[in-house]
């Protein structure tokens, strides 16, 4: 009985392996897949950035064609640059709308609240759709993508 129930055992092991390696890795409810957003202006973007106050915070690099800010600012984290991989759009958006789910580990102590939440203000009340994937199309324009010496190893990318 017990030999029995180890093959059955092993069997159904056997067939999820098979099953994810035919269909893929099982998928969340909550993939990103397919995920798409329409085309934004960046140069809407860059309005709708002034507009909602963005500049209060954030500089963005490269940018000179922003006004300065009236007030120095308190909290001062720079967008846009040398990252070493493709800022997607579902990153930005996600760190516009949901700026607590993934925090850079540079900011975890600087700008976050006893709970370790983000320090950025909640816009999804403020925010249109549309500015949404402007400000989204402006910023990613603004990363550009450098691949680090030594960035290959087996494992894929380096840090
Ligand atoms: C009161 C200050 C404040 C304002 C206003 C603000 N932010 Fe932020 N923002 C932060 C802080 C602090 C962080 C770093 C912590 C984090 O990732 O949430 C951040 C992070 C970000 C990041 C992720 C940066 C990275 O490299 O991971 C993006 C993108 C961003 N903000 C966009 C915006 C946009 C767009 C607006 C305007 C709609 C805005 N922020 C308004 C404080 C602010």
């Amino acid at each position: 009985m017990r030999k029995l129930n180890k093959k059955i055992v092993s069997i159904c092991v056997a067939c999820v392996g098979a099953m994810v390696l035919i269909t893929g890795c099982p998928m969340s409810e909550k993939s990103p897949m397919g995920f798409r957003l329409p085309e934004g202006s960046i140069w809407k973007g860059k309005t709708a950035f002034v507009d909602l106050g963005c500049i209060r915070c954030h500089s963005v690099v490269d940018e000179d064609l922003m006004p300065e800010t009236t007030v120095p600012r308190e909290i001062h984290v720079v967008l846009g640059g040398e990252v070493t991989r493709v800022k997607t759009y579902g990153q930005l958006v996600t760190s516009i709308i949901n700026p607590s789910h993934v925090i850079k580990a540079q900011y975890r102590e600087k700008f976050t609240d006893a709970e370790g939440k983000s320090l950025m203000p909640d816009f999804t009340s403020d925010m249109t759709v549309d500015q949404m994937i402007d400000i989204a199309e402006f910023l990613q324009a603004r990363y550009e993508v450098v691949i680090p010496e030594h960035a290959y190893s087996e494992y894929g990318y380096g840090p």
